[in-house]
């Protein structure tokens, strides 16, 4: 017998102002007094995400093979503290690999709607192709910021149901701690107390080891931030000349996290016609692109406190430490 496929749908509201919205923030982060600056977000096109994936499988980088491994061997256990009916939302949802374990523990139990929410329409495509196996399961995608697309997925609840957000892959990190406060606090508002967040934290390590995980010697990060210039030449008509430009991964102690840059190799003028400016950059000046801050195992309990989360478990992965933390909205 011929296995059906999960239903899914993506919501044909998508976002119309993203190119937009693109050039303008692209114009402001590169004409900032003093350091230059550019969203992450914006290092995750079809492209940027390709290389994202590539670098999950990269020997130095473990966080994500951390993250899989302890989605893998407690999805059991985190299914069966949260007991009910339950809607499971995903911020950020990828190509959705890390996800299965979770889901298959939940589709066994009970029929489960899952809502992956991405800014990507690329990656909410690879995630159905991922997913969309799974019985027992529906998919619907949104193509949306993050607490948007939850503000969207919390109307569709069925009385008496409870919100599972998963937020993995440690992306909280790329807040820096009072944003990731004040964005946690955001998100609970939109829960309803008895409603779960799943997030994924990658924990302080050796400084080394964390350099080198943002500065793989076969230099496929390096390609991942270089991108991020690249994307603006080809969606901004811009003529960043890549050779003029390279990676670099610090670590900053004050904030622990890693920062990355790309450093001008020498003094020069770009044109970006799209964002309608032109931007100097000094020998040396760097823009920078991401910082992936790095937490304590016990810190997570006090976010998850200020931001009105108990935290009821945690799990930690000692290869690459790395914490998996169920919280409550209270
Ligand atoms: C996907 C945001 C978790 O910050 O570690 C990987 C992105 N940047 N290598 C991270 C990333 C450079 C990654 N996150």
């Amino acid at each position: 017998m011929m296995r059906e496929r999960a239903q899914f749908m993506l919501t044909h509201a998508i976002r119309p102002d993203a190119a937009y919205e693109f050039a303008s923030e692209v114009k402001l982060g590169l004409s900032k007094p003093g350091q230059k600056e550019l969203p992450s977000k914006f290092l995750y096109d079809d492209v940027g995400s390709a290389l994202f994936e590539v670098i999950s499988v990269l020997p130095e980088y473990g966080l994500t093979r951390a993250d899989e491994r302890l989605l893998q061997r407690h999805a059991d256990e985190i299914v069966e503290l949260i007991p009910g009916s339950i809607a499971v939302a995903e911020l950020g949802s990828g190509s959705g690999k890390k996800t299965r374990w979770i889901l298959q523990a939940l589709c066994r139990r009970q029929h489960t709607p899952y809502f992956p929410i991405e800014i990507s329409r690329t990656a909410l495509v690879m995630c159905e192709r991922e997913l969309g196996d799974i019985e027992s399961m529906s998919i619907v995608g949104f193509e949306r910021e993050y607490l948007d697309g939850l503000v969207e997925v919390a109307a569709r609840r069925r009385t008496g149901q409870q919100l599972l957000v998963l937020f993995l892959g440690s992306t909280i990190g790329n807040f820096d701690r009072p944003a990731a406060t004040e964005f946690l606090r955001q998100l609970r508002q939109i829960l309803q107390p008895g409603d779960w967040l799943l997030l994924g934290t990658d924990l302080e390590k050796p400084i080394p080891q964390l350099v080198t995980a943002y500065d793989d010697p076969l230099g496929v990060t390096a390609a991942f931030n270089l991108n991020l210039l690249a994307r603006i030449n080809r969606e901004l008509d811009a003529d960043f000349d890549l050779q003029q430009f390279e990676h670099v991964a610090r670590y900053n102690q004050e904030m622990r996290s890693v920062e990355m840059h790309l450093r001008s190799r020498r003094s020069q003028i770009v044109n970006i016609p799209r964002s309608g400016t032109a931007i100097d950059f000094a020998e040396d000046e760097t823009i920078w692109t991401e910082s992936s801050h790095k937490f304590t195992a016990d810190e997570i309990f006090w976010l998850a406190r200020k931001a009105g989360f108990g935290c009821r478990r945690q799990w930690i992965d000692h290869e690459w430490p790395f914490a998996e933390n169920l919280l409550v909205a209270e």
